[in-house]
């Protein structure tokens, strides 16, 4: 049945009339305290007028919010519990204004005490009440949803979730529902459709949700985005009153009508991933979007695609004069190689070189006279991607500085002294991927062993041996 439009129309003012009760009972309910003070007396009786006009006020509200309940669109239960918790405010009202006309007539200890546990129980009740109205305008949610995650825990609530849709790491396995339809939805339609708040009898928050459409039925079909309820809508004018989401709300932009309309067009299926649906041209260049930009790439490469604050000039051009070679790693970068000369010492050069450990990125002390002395500040080289060593003075001790350098991928330790029990130390370096060990203490064992720890190292231990060491590691493995 229809229900008349005059109905809803007071029901309207509901949201604005109901802050009159509240403010009114919470005055009555503070002056009555504050007027048990000897200074305040002189307000008593005004707490009469404040009960009087609160418990008109939430009647008014009472019958404007039941009006307003007839337009549908609320979930049931929150309705339920705001609906019932708001006429007891109106009867808890009327009792605690019947008890304050009583106890004024006579002074009656019994009495007070009841009027007063009235009073609070009907603040008590009309928060509630509050709280419920606010959840169904709002989500239930609407307290808490930027909660801190500490205090959170505390409440038992779930750890926030970021509203943004979280950047897809392999395209084609991405379950297209659940990836791209859903978190569209979800940031743009759910605050209206959900258990709480069932805008049009329709609730968008799951798959079933979908399935089940609203008070008209079915809101899309599967192969037709043309005829499909929840995309003509998206496409009538802003100013039509049909027109999703709701002139005012944040609407959909062209990429997300795209990913819906393409999604309903190949069926409109919950399970199927990217691979398993019909791509056109420009579907496929919005599905590019989504894409992590560095899915696919290596923390190194991630690291040395970013930017970096270039070195001081004036510190390059010192070490330049010092014999070493120091320079961009490419053009218009700021990421910084160096080369150290064979003559040089290193030993004395690295404390110059470690005011652009930031920047220095492959370091090349090979064949030059570096001593274990010249790692203690390697730790500062976090982003270090390549070191040579090789044909130093490098002993097991230096290996432990080198462990520390997260991002190291290729290290060169050819003809040093280091031995098994040395590398062994390298063995969590997530990060490293390239270890030449020709013509060291190391012998095949100890390869082998590093091998298993770290499968994504290549050791280089000289041709012949490196094949053996694969072989050895293939059979540890298996
Ligand atoms: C600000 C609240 C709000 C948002 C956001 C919103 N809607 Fe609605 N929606 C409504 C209201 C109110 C109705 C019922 C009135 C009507 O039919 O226009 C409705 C009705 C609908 C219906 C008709 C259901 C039926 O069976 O009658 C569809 C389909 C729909 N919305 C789709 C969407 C889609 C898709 C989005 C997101 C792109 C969305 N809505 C976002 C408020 C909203």
């Amino acid at each position: 049945m229809e229900t008349p439009d005059i109905v809803l129309f007071f029901g309207r003012f509901h949201p604005i009339i109901l802050h009159l009760p509240i403010g009114f009972l919470l005055l009555a309910f503070l002056l009555e305290l504050l007027s048990r003070l000897e200074q305040f007396k002189m307000y008593r009786p005004a707490v009469g007028l404040a009960l009087l006009l609160g418990a008109a006020s939430a009647f008014v509200a009472a019958v404007l919010g039941y009006m307003l309940a007839q337009g549908g669109g609320y979930g049931d239960e929150l309705l339920g519990l705001h609906q019932w918790l708001g006429i007891a405010t109106v009867v808890l009202a009327v009792i605690a204004y019947v008890l304050y006309l009583q106890r004024n007539k006579r002074e009656n200890p019994a009495l007070d005490k009841t009027y007063v546990s009235a009073l609070s129980v009907m603040v008590l009740v009309l928060m509630g009440a509050g709280h419920y109205g606010g959840s169904l305008t709002h989500g239930s949610d609407y307290l808490t949803q930027y909660m801190p995650n500490p205090l959170r825990k505390i409440a038992g609530l779930p750890e926030k979730e970021s509203k943004e849709a979280k950047p897809i790491t392999n395209l084609e396995e991405a379950v297209v529902y659940a990836e791209i339809v859903h978190p569209i939805l979800d940031s743009r339609c759910v605050s209206c459709h959900n258990p709480d708040k069932k805008k049009g009898e329709l609730m968008m928050h799951t798959a079933e949700a979908l399935l089940a459409g609203g008070e008209n039925g079915d809101i899309f079909v599967p192969g037709d985005p043309e005829t499909s309820e929840m995309l003509v809508r998206v496409h009538l004018p802003e100013e039509d009153e049909h027109h999703m989401p709701p002139d005012g709300k944040i609407q959909l932009t062209d990429e997300q009508i795209t990913l819906l309309s393409w999604w309903i067009a190949q069926g409109a299926s919950f399970d199927k991933t990217v691979a398993q649906l019909e791509v056109d041209e420009e579907t496929q260049s919005v599905l590019n979007t989504l894409v992590d930009p560095n899915a696919n790439k290596t923390e190194v490469e991630i690291l040395l695609a970013s930017e970096i604050t270039p070195a001081d000039e004036q510190l390059v051009n010192g070490i330049q004069q010092r014999g070493v070679m120091i320079m961009p790693l490419a053009e218009e970068v700021h990421w910084l190689q160096v080369n150290v000369p064979r003559s040089a010492s290193a030993d004395s050069l690295m404390s110059e070189l470690s005011k652009a450990a930031e920047q220095i990125t492959w370091l090349d002390l090979g064949n030059t006279k570096t001593t274990d002395e010249a790692l203690k500040v390697l730790s500062q080289f976090k982003n270090l991607t390549r070191l040579h060593l090789e044909n130093t003075k490098v002993t097991d001790s230096g290996l432990s500085a080198i462990s520390e350098l997260p991002y190291l991928e290729y290290l060169n330790l050819y003809g040093t002294k280091v031995t098994d029990e040395g590398v062994q130390q390298l063995a969590q370096m997530k990060n490293l991927r390239r270890l030449y060990l020709w013509q060291t203490e190391v012998t095949k064992q100890g390869a082998t062993q590093l091998q298993e720890a770290n499968p994504n190292l290549e050791i280089n231990l000289g041709v012949e041996d490196w094949n053996a060491v694969k072989a050895d590691s293939a059979v540890a493995l298996r």
